[in-house]
């Protein structure tokens, strides 16, 4: 029987984990099943519980249950730690354990687009739990500078306090999203206005050189802006691509090449 892997998620059906990690195990000779689990919104600690108990060996973690797996861990990852959120699950000497690879996906994506980040000014566009998850990896993946910029000013000064202790030398900084300008290598989208359908407006006093948009197979005003400003750029997909590498790696310690499931 071959080793069971999950992703597990409410909505789940969208999800294209199942096919990135059997692609990856396909191209690597590995064998493995990988399935879509949906949990009950109050069901999701059962749920966990169930998949470990019948042998399951790795499961991902999508919307809306990321923090409550943070949550149940016995052991995190120090990226975890900082991003309060786990998307990758398994089980070591009967301890739950936890990581976060979706900031490392995202410097995965970056690297592959050929985008410096070393000492990089970044500007990313939200303050929620996507932005938490990838200052830290950005940070160490060289970033010199990261403005954090925000509909509600709050919740970025409230990121700025808690990250700024674990980012080292990285300068992070807090603005209202109303108040963008400068100059930056690299503009993040990460926040759900794409996903609503929203448009975010960006100034011509702000200037940048690549666009970053976190979400994929959906129209994204952030997207057209870049494309009419010139500049490269690019949707999450390889994010999500970068992410579940990092996740195979941790689970089968073999390292599937990007830029073959581009
Ligand atoms: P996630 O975990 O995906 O980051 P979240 O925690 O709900 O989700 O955060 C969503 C982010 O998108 C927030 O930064 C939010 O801004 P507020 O903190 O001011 O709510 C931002 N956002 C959502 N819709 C937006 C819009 N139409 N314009 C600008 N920012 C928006």
């Amino acid at each position: 029987m071959p080793k069971q892997f999950a992703v597990i998620g409410n909505p789940i059906e969208q999800s294209r984990s199942p096919e990135l990690h059997q692609a990856f195990a396909q191209d690597l000779g590995i064998n493995l099943q990988y399935d879509k689990r949906l949990a009950a919104l109050d069901g999701f600690e059962q749920s966990i519980e169930d998949f470990f108990k019948q042998g399951g060996q790795g499961l991902n973690v999508t919307v809306p249950f990321k923090e409550q797996a943070f949550a149940l861990c016995g052991h995190l990852t120090e990226r975890a730690k900082i991003a309060k959120a786990v998307n990758t699950l398994w089980m070591e000497n009967g301890v739950l354990h936890g990581d976060n690879t979706d900031g490392q996906g995202l410097v995965n994506a970056i690297a592959a687009l050929g985008w410096s980040l070393e000492n990089s000014r970044i500007l990313i566009l939200g303050a929620g739990g996507a932005t938490r998850g990838v200052i830290f990896p950005l940070a160490q993946a060289g970033a010199q500078y990261i403005q954090i910029a925000n509909r509600t000013l709050s919740r970025a000064q409230q990121l700025v306090e808690d990250l700024k202790a674990a980012v080292g030398k990285t300068q992070l900084h807090a603005t209202a999203l109303d108040q963008l300008h400068g100059e930056f290598d690299l503009v993040i989208n990460a926040t759900s206005a794409s996903l609503t359908g929203e448009a975010l407006q960006l100034p011509e006093t702000l200037k940048f050189d690549h666009a970053y948009e976190m979400a994929y197979g959906k129209a994204s005003s952030f997207l057209d802006q870049a494309h009419q400003r010139g500049v490269s750029s690019s949707d999450g997909y390889g994010m999500l691509v970068g992410q579940a590498i990092e996740a195979f790696e941790i689970w089968h310690m073999v390292r599937p090449d990007l830029k073959k499931f581009l």
